[in-house]
């Protein structure tokens, strides 16, 4: 059964909240240019695969938690695009949110998703408190510091980066926020699950490494070789691209064998299979091994 009619759902009733009332208009607006039309919502589609493997015995608290991790996830695009930071031009194939609104209303797009993130958790939250909140601490721990997304985006202001303390705060974190949030909001224990997202996080990361090296900013929907121009270490750099499919191959079956055992293993590891094929790069005829 395809997710993305509940994800879609999930996340327009949270914009709609935030464009509710007499808002500026601008920035009502702005909020559903950052989040629509989506990109793969591979974060929301791990944390309802993972709820639904767990029994997905409240769907209500699965829906929040996947809308709040792909707004935070939205919201973190907004701002890494930003002249302060990677100054991208281009996001999912159209004009990035500064680009199209200004500076001040992509800051304060950005700013006012992560706050309706907390929000959807702080709703979800009235119909059984105890697991609302265990949603708010995970969201929190990865997103923001000393191990979530804006230590990630921190390091990147340091001389000496670590590129698996880089990697896992500035993209791990939020999959492994999926795959926590998911079985907790079934009501399982979210522990066991903090290994798998780890490592379809650093997979996803190496892939992205990859694409960023090989595809150019039509096939991506967004600039190119950005590694490379800012000097930033990645997988490629460290180990050649050759070497980059291997480490990704690798992750990758590490993270079927983490795979806890529930009722759903069996659709869990095709999942992950499915996300393999889909983020393993089709290299140039020059690059064949
Ligand atoms: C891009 O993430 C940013 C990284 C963490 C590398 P995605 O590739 O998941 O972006 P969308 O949501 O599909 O556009
Ligand atoms: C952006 O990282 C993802 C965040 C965690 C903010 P990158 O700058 O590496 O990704 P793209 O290439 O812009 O999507
Ligand atoms: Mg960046
Ligand atoms: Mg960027």
């Amino acid at each position: 059964m395809s997710l993305k009619p509940r994800i879609e759902a999930a996340i327009a009733g949270a914009i709609r909240q935030g464009q509710a009332g007499f808002p500026p208009p601008k920035l009502a607006s702005a909020l559903d240019y950052a989040v629509n039309p989506g990109g793969a919502r591979i974060r929301p589609t791990i944390c309802l695969s993972v709820a639904m493997a767990c029994g997905d015995r409240q769907p209500a608290m699965a829906d929040a938690a996947a809308s709040a991790i792909e707004l935070i996830h939205c919201a973190s695009l907004v701002h890494d695009d930003m002249p302060c930071f990677d100054n991208a031009d281009t996001r999912r194939g159209k004009p990035s949110v500064h680009r199209a609104y200004g500076e001040p209303l992509a800051l304060l797009a950005g700013d006012s998703l992560i706050i309706m993130a907390f929000e959807v958790l702080a709703r979800a939250a009235e119909a059984d408190p105890r697991r609302g909140l265990q949603l708010m601490r995970i969201l929190g721990e990865t997103s923001g510091m000393p191990g979530g997304i804006c230590a990630g985006q921190g390091w990147e202001s340091e001389t000496e980066i670590n590129l698996s303390a880089y990697h896992r705060a500035k993209t791990g974190a939020l999959f492994v926020a999926a795959t926590r949030m998911g079985a907790a909001a079934a009501g399982q224990d979210p522990e066991a699950w903090t290994e798998l997202g780890a490592r379809i996080g650093e997979a996803f990361q190496v892939a992205d490494d990859l694409r960023d090296a090989l595809y150019d900013e039509v096939t991506l929907g967004k600039p190119a070789h950005q590694d490379e121009i800012h000097g930033r270490p990645n997988a490629v750099s460290e180990l050649g691209v050759r070497g980059a499919i291997r480490r990704l191959e690798d992750i990758l079956s590490g993270a079927i064998a983490s795979i806890p055992s529930c009722p759903g293993e069996a659709g869990l590891a095709a999942l992950v299979r499915k996300t393999a094929e889909r983020l393993t790069p089709v290299l140039p005829a020059n690059q064949m091994v």
